[in-house]
């Protein structure tokens, strides 16, 4: 049976471990790994997952077919290419660590040498089938607005400096992928696999005090024509700045990965 190592013991992790307690995947869960360990005990128990539980992160390259990172950008940095020296596939989450281009470079290199894979989901934003189908032809314009609950983003760096009261749904910012990964590192992972599917993007961030959902609307155009995809997310109960269609669309992954038919792009 497939092995599944995951990395990060939050929102996301919990419902990737219930996916495959619940059958959803067919897989096997090797072990956990989270900074803070009590958390790892926290989640495998309460889905009565007693057979495994805290690894080390080599112990679980060593063991799994997969580890998921599901857990902060700094983790990407940190392990990313511990998993793939043992020739272990590895799932990235926190995708705006891949647009710094020396550790993307270096992480595929490894993965080319030990034969195994990075796979990055499509996230919480729908559309990146049509991106993807798209930009193997031409396309000259893409971008993302995001529309995030001001609660949701409050702590993100870009507030550090940013002085002016939004008392009502507000631009917040406009630039890069790149940019906009370092000032919302928890917010706008989406706009870094836009990225890393085609190089340029336009960003938008819109702060709402008033907003309950976080919206994404990606628009590409193209040769193909044109798409405007919008995405009306549902924040994690166990973390508002994280939708709950991203770790839908990592388990959605982890089924395609481990079934004998695929379906989509
Ligand atoms: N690709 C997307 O569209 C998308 C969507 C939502 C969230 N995300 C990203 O996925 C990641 C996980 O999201 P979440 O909602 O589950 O977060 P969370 O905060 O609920 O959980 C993250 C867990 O990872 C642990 N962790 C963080 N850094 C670690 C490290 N260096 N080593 C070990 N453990 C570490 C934390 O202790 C925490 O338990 C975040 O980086 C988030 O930005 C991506």
């Amino acid at each position: 049976m497939y092995k599944v190592g995951i990395v990060g013991a939050g929102a996301i992790g919990r419902r990737i471990v219930k996916a495959i307690v619940d059958g959803v995947v067919d897989a096997e869960i090797v072990g956990m790994f989270d900074k803070t360990p009590s958390k790892v005990q926290s989640v495998l128990s309460s889905f009565g997952v007693f057979g495994c539980g805290l690894l080390s992160i080599e112990d679980m390259a060593e063991k799994a077919d997969i580890v998921v990172e599901c857990a902060s950008q700094e983790a990407v940095r940190m392990y990313g290419q511990t998993i793939l020296e043992r020739g272990c596939n590895l799932m990235v989450m926190s995708v705006g660590a891949l647009l710094d281009d020396a550790l993307l470079t270096k992480l595929i290199n490894i993965a080319k040498e030990k034969e195994c894979k990075i796979y990055v989901p499509s996230g919480a934003v729908v559309g990146i089938d049509g991106l993807k189908a798209s930009s193997i032809g031409r396309v000259y314009n893409v971008v993302l607005t995001s529309s995030k609950p001001l609660n949701s983003i409050i702590n993100a760096p870009f507030f550090g400096t940013y002085k002016e009261e939004i008392k009502e749904r507000k631009k917040v910012f406009e630039g890069s992928p790149t940019q906009a990964v370092k000032l919302f590192p928890a917010s706008v992972n989406v706009s870094a696999t836009i990225n890393l599917l085609f190089g340029k993007c336009v960003v938008n961030v819109i702060a709402d005090p008033d907003a309950s959902e976080i919206t994404h609307t990606l628009e590409v155009e193209g040769d193909f024509g044109r798409f405007v995809a919008t995405t009306e997310n549902i924040p994690s109960k166990d973390n508002p700045r994280t939708s709950e269609i991203a770790a839908l669309s990592a388990i959605a992954m982890l089924k395609r990965i481990t079934s004998p038919i695929e379906i989509g792009t």
